[in-house]
């Protein structure tokens, strides 16, 4: 049975149910059948979607974007100078004059407790478009790309190398939520936070799946059925760069390295990919890649996000 999701913000894929999960999944689907097909689906016929960005974006920004202008609504971009938001204006007012005009917001932003706070005080739902702690909507597109691959989580072992950043803490709480086994491997000091550790081995166990925090990124790899990576400095981080490609190079995803995978491995990153640190080219243009596949999903689950909750 569907479950009602109108008016719920997404922040955090742990603030979803499986069923509502699952029935992103099945929404996604047929959207995505839709476009390819070119039925008509605008049912967010004349809705507005605000979309604030006080960070750079492609694959969000444009996903979104034409995502909206799909389901029949229109989007309206707000850059980092275009609001009066952080400058003269509070959080708190700002949700609630936006809820006076708009159906929905997506937000992209540094602190987390920004999009909680703005998800509190508005009246209308807020998606989670990025922030320093989690990304939710890209969490989301990567396990429906991994069911519309594989069928099924069970059995898969799914390998995160790298920063134990926003992509990982979304992973760790997405993957333990369906229950698929997870093996995070990072340089130390570089370890995801131990709350969302916790709390996705929580869910882990609930699940009957596994949830494995391991410093080898060989053994992290070994038998893994996707391989998933993401830059090393976040945006935000970048004059760490350099200090970090020397913490880090023993985590590059390479052909030396994915030899320990499944053979059928499949490649992910949610983009965009520094080529030559985290992954080499051979690695993200091999067979296994699945990238692209990955990046277009975006917008199939996000428009199935935007439908169910505006
Ligand atoms: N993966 C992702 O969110 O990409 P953008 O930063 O281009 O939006
Ligand atoms: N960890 C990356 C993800 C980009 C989609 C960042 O925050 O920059």
């Amino acid at each position: 049975m569907a479950v009602n999701m109108k008016g719920k913000s997404l922040v955090s894929i742990n603030d979803l149910t499986l069923e509502e999960i699952y029935q992103i999944f099945d929404v996604s689907k047929t959207l995505k059948e839709k476009k390819l097909t070119g039925e008509s689906h605008k049912i967010l016929d004349g809705k507005t979607l605000g979309m604030i960005f006080a960070k750079p974006s492609t694959r969000t920004r444009i996903s979104f974007e034409t995502g909206i202008y799909q389901l029949g609504g229109i989007g309206m971009y707000f850059g980092p100078n275009d609001l009066q938001l952080g400058k003269s204006e509070n959080i708190h007012d700002t949700a609630k004059v936006l809820s006076r005009y708009l159906d929905g917001i997506m937000i992209r932003t540094f602190a987390h407790k920004d999009v909680v706070d703005l998800a509190h005080y508005s009246s209308i739902p807020v998606i989670n478009g990025l922030t320093d702690l989690l990304h939710p909507c890209q969490v989301l597109t990567d396990l429906f790309t991994i069911l519309e691959k594989r069928r099924t989580f069970s059995g898969l072992k799914f390998a995160y190398l790298g920063d134990g950043n926003n992509m990982a803490h979304s992973l760790l709480h997405g993957c333990s939520k369906v229950g698929l086994d997870l093996a995070i491997s990072t340089p130390s000091g570089y370890k995801p936070n131990e709350q969302i550790v916790k709390n996705a081995m929580k869910n882990a166990k609930y699940m009957g799946s596994k949830v494995e925090i391991i410093d080898d990124p060989v053994e992290a790899v070994k038998n893994a059925d996707i391989v998933y990576t993401d830059v090393w400095a976040s945006m935000g981080q970048e004059s760490e760069a350099s200090e970090r490609r020397n913490h880090f190079m023993n985590y590059q995803v390479n052909s030396d390295l994915v030899k320990n995978a499944k053979e059928d491995y499949l490649f992910m990153h949610c983009l965009p990919a520094h080529r030559g640190d985290e992954v080499t080219d051979e690695v993200a243009d091999s067979l296994n890649s699945i990238i692209f596949d990955e990046a277009e999903n975006r917008l199939h689950v996000q428009k199935a996000v935007m439908a169910l909750v505006m």
